[in-house]
Order: structure tokens, then C-alpha cells, then sequence
């Protein structure tokens, strides 16, 4: 515990020593003499900013090997594939060493993948799997995990084993197709939950349980909020009651909140899922508008992303053993069976999430050191 304090700390720390980082596209920074990424330039590929988290693992990124000694190119391609397919072109026609990337559509990065390749540019993907065999390893959390924390926190908190005859009402809402992490995030939760919905504890009077009925296109709040009041309209305005709202992460639950306090008639409050601990999602947690997030340190991700680059890099073989002689100060696990990108089972390297919920919010994230808290009483990001 407290070594993990620490590295959130010595993070928090670096990161206020340097400010802000910006995020904007093909910035290349001269390497620091003598360090160890002295000479290297390294390729960091976001998908957008406007979900708020992957600034935070832009910036994190960009800090952690620039600390190294790394020159670093960050792009932020807008939510739009075919925008990132050619900024990572630009980072290989730059003869980046190494590229990091967190896919927008998992899918359509194949053939830039294969051009990394071509040109022994080794590829982590970052947080989201690519769906290719050239995929050097995956750095990310448990994704599956993420879902069964959230079944298991509707399963707890609703006391669902003791239920007897009363029933709950759920509505669900995942997230990107395009992305690999979403059907994790969703059958997680789903196998905890389906018992439930087998018994009848649990009850969808929308109907809309399959993926493909509830999976929100670029995880778009909007998008989110949209069908949520169509569902509230259609199958709530009679006065049945909404239970519960197992969103897969923090930008749909923001979409889902908003058409509960606009357009729900009931007076009960519901449950409502989410996972990354947004700021906006964070003030609905403390005001009693969102129940829990499940809180993923990308900080950490982005540390155990330098040290496998490194790795990579100088040619060392990355296992079980070489995780444990990290030291992280945080759990993190290998993984050679979970994710296949095409025919080939990427190795992994997993890190754990965690729940968050008023009651812990400040004990998990300020005392830690990834947020703060100001006279307002709300969480803010420590960078
Ligand atoms: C990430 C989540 C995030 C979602 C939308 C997923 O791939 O793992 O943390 O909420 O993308 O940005």
C-alpha cells in the first residue's frame, strides 16, 4: 500500500513539476542527454480527447518517457479512424523506435499495424487490443474484471441473493463496438448478472439485453442520453420503476444520468454504474447522482507501459518473473491466454481495478494521491 502511494505521488509529483502537458498532435521533444531513452523516439497514439480519460493517459504517457530520456510524438486523433491510421503513418515515416497505441476501432488499424511491422517498429497496444498478430504485447487493465465489479456491486448493494419474490428493474448500456474492451466490460457484468435475470430478481422491461441493443457508438454521451429517454418514455412513463442503470463506463453513465434527472418521473434513486472516475461522474458520485465508478489507475498504466517499452527495446524477455522484479508497488499480472487478436494470444500485461464509491472516493483516490480535493468537497484530477 504504501509503495503504491508512492509511485502515485512521485507521479503527482513529476506531473506538477511540468505543468499541464499539453496534447496536441506530432510533438517531438529532443531526447535528454545520457538518460536511458537518450537517441529513442517513441510514438504515443490516443484516440480522442474528448473522453476525458485518455488525456490523463496521454499526458502520463508523454511525462513518463520524456522523464526517461525519450523524444515523444503524442496525436490525439478526434474519435475518427482513419485520422489515426494516418498519424501513425507520420510517426513511421518519423522512424519512432517504438509505437504505443490505443486503438479507436481495434479493427481498422490492421493494415498500419502490418506497415509497423514491416518496418521493426515493435507495437504496445495500449489499454484497447489491436485486433493484429503483430501486436508486440497489451498493456491494460482486467477488462473483464471491470464488468464483474460492477455486477457484483448491483448484486451486493440490492442484496439480489436474499431477494425473494421482489423483482428489480435494470436497463443497460454498454459501450464502442468498435472497441475490444466493450463485450469484456459487458459479459463481465452480464455473467454475474444473468442468474438474476434467469430467477426473474432482475427484469429489462425494455428488453434490450443482447451487445448490439446496448452498445453506445464511441462510448457518446449524448448518444447515451438519447436512448435512455426513448427506453424511459416507452417503457417508464406508465410509473414502473427504473432499479437500476449498469453502465460500462463513466461518459454513457454521465448520458444515462442526465435522462434520469430529466425525463424519470419515479422518486426513487437509481443505481447507476460507470468506471474511470471522470470529474463530471465524480460530482454525481459525491451529490448522490451516480453510485459507483470503477476506478482504473492509469498513472500506473502508464509506468508498467514505460518499463515494457524499455524492455522491449533492450531485447528482454517479459513474464510473470519479470513483472514481479519491477516492483511496481502495485499489482500487476501476465497474462498469456485471455487476449487474441487474430489467431495469435497477445501477452499481457493486467493491471487491477478497483471500486469507488462515496463513501471510499476520498480514501481511494485523494489519499492516494490521483486526485484532490478542494473547498468544494468535489474530486478533481491531480495533474
Ligand atoms: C477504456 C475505458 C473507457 C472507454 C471510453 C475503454 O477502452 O478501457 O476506460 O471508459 O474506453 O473511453
Amino acid at each position: 500500500m504504501k509503495k503504491q502511494l508512492a509511485v502515485a505521488l512521485s507521479i503527482a509529483t513529476v506531473v506538477g513539476m511540468f505543468g499541464s502537458v499539453s496534447a496536441f498532435a506530432g510533438e517531438t521533444e529532443a531526447a535528454t542527454e545520457g538518460a536511458s531513452g537518450a537517441g529513442k523516439k517513441i510514438g504515443i497514439s490516443m484516440p480522442t480527447q474528448s473522453l476525458e480519460r485518455w488525456n490523463r493517459d496521454g499526458s502520463y504517457l508523454d511525462e513518463q518517457f520524456k522523464k526517461a530520456g525519450y523524444a515523444t510524438e503524442v496525436t490525439y486523433s478526434d474519435n475518427d479512424s482513419g485520422r489515426q491510421v494516418s498519424d501513425i503513418q507520420n510517426m513511421i515515416a518519423d522512424k519512432v523506435d517504438l509505437l504505443v497505441i490505443a486503438a479507436i476501432d481495434g479493427e481498422a488499424l490492421n493494415t498500419v499495424v502490418d506497415e509497423a511491422a514491416d518496418a521493426n517498429i515493435p507495437v504496445i497496444a495500449y489499454d484497447r487490443l489491436i485486433k493484429n498478430d503483430n501486436d508486440t504485447y497489451y498493456v491494460s487493465f482486467d477488462n473483464y474484471t471491470v464488468g464483474t465489479l460492477q455486477g457484483k456491486f448491483i448484486v451486493d448493494t440490492l442484496d439480489l441473493d436474499n431477494a425473494g419474490d421482489k423483482t428489480y428493474n435494470m436497463e443497460i448500456t454498454a459501450g464502442d463496438p468498435a472497441d475490444n474492451n466493450a463485450t469484456f466490460f459487458y459479459k463481465g457484468a452480464m455473467d454475474v448478472l444473468q442468474p438474476y435475470l434467469d430467477k426473474g430478481t432482475l427484469k429489462v422491461p425494455s428488453g434490450q439485453t443482447d451487445f448490439d441493443s446496448v452498445a453506445t457508438a464511441q462510448w457518446d454521451t449524448q448518444k447515451a442520453l438519447s436512448r435512455m429517454q426513448n427506453i424511459l418514455g416507452s417503457y417508464y412513463a406508465d410509473g414502473t420503476q427504473l432499479d437500476v442503470a449498469l453502465c460500462s463506463n463513466d461518459s454513457t453513465a454521465l448520458g444515462v444520468t442526465q435522462a434520469i434527472q430529466s425525463d424519470y418521473a419515479g422518486k426513487n434513486s437509481v443505481l447507476i454504474t460507470g468506471q474511470d472516475g471522470d470529474e463530471a461522474n465524480l460530482k454525481n458520485l459525491m451529490d448522490g447522482l451516480q453510485t459507483m465508478t470503477v476506478y482504473k489507475a492509469v498513472a500506473n498504466e502508464a509506468v508498467v507501459t514505460l518499463d515494457l517499452a524499455q524492455a522491449i527495446l533492450n531485447g528482454e524477455t517479459v513474464d510473470q518473473s519479470w513483472i514481479d522484479g519491477r516492483k511496481f508497488g502495485f499489482d500487476c499480472t501476465f497474462d498469456d491466454k485471455s487476449y487474441t487478436a487474430v489467431d495469435k494470444v497477445i501477452p499481457s500485461l493486467l493491471l487491477v481495478p478497483d471500486v469507488v464509491t462515496k463513501d471510499n472516493a476520498v480514501e481511494k483516490l485523494v489519499d492516494t494521491g490521483y486526485y484532490t480535493r478542494d473547498s468544494d468537497g468535489y474530486l478533481h484530477p491531480a495533474q
